[in-house]
């Protein structure tokens, strides 16, 4: 991969152990990083005074009595009660936060779309945001909201972040820089980004037009899922998981910094980057997962297993075992399970399932699945495989196949998903996607044997 040059005046880290140049691995760890030497003090938090004037301070992302807590500390130019000054209330009309049910679209369906167009107009990180669902609500920190995000131009000396919630970025057209106060994660398609509650950004174009999909989880972190008798290894592991080192800039001119906090958008004005972090150590930290690492594990003998055993990161709800959402990524695999039915089945689940294609084609749905589409199967609703992909699997020869070209992935949350009033009137919704199960047949005409 190309690397991107650094944004004019960065200074960053060069310390660092990892094999990916500007990246520390590991998921949850205790890092440490500085992008000055000594800068970070050595031994405990908060010195009576920081090297080169810093000002120390601690960015909580769980409540200080939660095991483990998770919490970063910053070594900074200026301390962000410096970067925020009064609010003004601004309008974004496209994110929406739950609850937010529009009386005039149907939520209950089956639902797919084409992937939503690409446009000429300027977009960015916020103003690109297209929200499709919510779920659950926002105030009581449950549930989620499921975006496609459009972004064409960067975000320049304009600054976000979200209150409400930890964002999952899972890009699908072009690359995008995260410049965060806790340094810079770069990605491209293949890839996600995970940008916790708080921190402080700007998202920048380095190849554009970008598309991709977005998960803010409203709720507790998302977390490894417990790998039970899979044991030790597979599925994401943690060492691929990669946190930024630290960089920063100090630079003082006029810039925005936008809130949003309980679904509501609020801008401040400040005189200078807020990407001043000098040096941090902690486990509250923004990440990069790079997707081909996910190790699947499926059935090596006979059926199929539940989805669950793809996830790649849970995040869970106040009911232990039901997760708030699941992160689950359909990559391409062996298929060698003998005298099986082997795409997924036909069910209903208590969970709703919004899906996205990353690239590729999905072997419930041969056809209309597309790059960039997305669909949804909501709360106990029917749903399986179409006609073709049924006659398909139950007549071809079970000898090991292996699927390529496909990468797709599902939020999976416990929550009904509601439309939004883009999502049920503006995006390109498949008309006639419920028609797909239209031709299957009966056949069951009271003989027995296999039809
Ligand atoms: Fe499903």
């Amino acid at each position: 991969m190309t690397r991107h040059e650094l944004p004019k005046g960065m200074i960053r880290a060069t310390d660092t152990t990892g094999t990916h140049e500007g990246y520390m691995p590991g998921f949850g760890n205790d890092f440490e990083t500085e992008a000055l030497p000594g800068a970070l003090p050595q031994g405990m938090n908060s010195p009576q005074k920081c090297n080169y004037g810093l000002y120390g301070e601690q960015l909580s992302g769980t409540a200080f009595t939660a095991h483990p807590p998770e919490r970063t500390w910053t070594y900074r130019i200026r301390p962000s009660v410096k970067h925020s000054t009064r609010y003004t209330k601004i309008d974004l009309p496209y994110w929406k936060s739950a609850p937010n049910v529009d009386p005039d679209v149907i939520s209950l369906g089956q639902y797919r779309w084409d992937p939503v167009p690409q446009t000429e107009e300027k977009l960015t990180w916020l103003t690109g945001m297209r929200t499709m669902t919510t779920a659950g609500d926002v105030n009581t920190q449950v549930g989620m909201a499921a975006h496609v995000y459009l972004v064409t131009t960067s975000m320049v000396d304009e600054y976000f972040y979200s209150a409400d919630s930890e964002l999952l970025v899972v890009p699908q057209e072009g690359k995008l820089r995260f410049a965060t106060e806790l340094g810079i994660i770069d990605i491209e398609p293949q890839e996600i980004a995970i940008i916790p509650r708080g921190l402080v950004y700007r998202v920048e174009v380095l190849e554009g037009p970008c598309r991709g999909f977005v998960c803010e989880n409203y709720g507790q972190k998302f977390e490894m899922p417990a790998r039970g008798p899979i044991g030790a290894n597979a599925l994401a592991n943690p060492r691929d998981f990669k946190a930024p080192v630290a960089a920063f800039e100090d630079r003082e001119v006029p810039s925005t910094l936008t809130i949003k906090w309980c679904g509501q958008f609020h801008e401040t004005k400040i005189g200078q980057s807020p990407l001043d972090v000098v040096a941090w150590h902690g486990n509250y930290a923004p990440f990069k997962y790079d997707l081909t690492t996910y190790c699947p594990v499926g059935a090596i003998l006979f059926d199929h297993p539940d989805p669950s055993i793809f996830t790649v990161l849970t995040a869970p709800s106040g009911v232990p075992g039901t997760a708030n959402i699941d992160f689950v990524l359909f990559r391409e695999r062996w298929m060698v399970a003998e005298n099986t039915f082997r795409p997924p089945w036909y069910h209903k689940n208590i969970m709703s399932e919004l899906m996205g294609n990353i690239y590729g084609q999905y072997d419930a749905k041969p056809q209309g699945f597309v790059p960039g589409g997305m669909s949804l199967h909501n709360m106990m609703l029917p749903h399986g495989p179409d006609r073709e992909a049924f006659e398909g699997a139950s007549n071809s020869n079970l000898g090991p196949t292996k699927l390529e070209n496909t990468m797709s992935f599902m939020f999976e949350t416990r929550f009904p998903q509601h439309l939004t009033e883009f999502a049920g009137k503006e995006a390109p919704l498949q008309d006639d996607y419920i028609d797909c199960w239209d031709d299957l047949e009966k056949k069951f005409d009271g003989t027995p044997g296999l039809k």
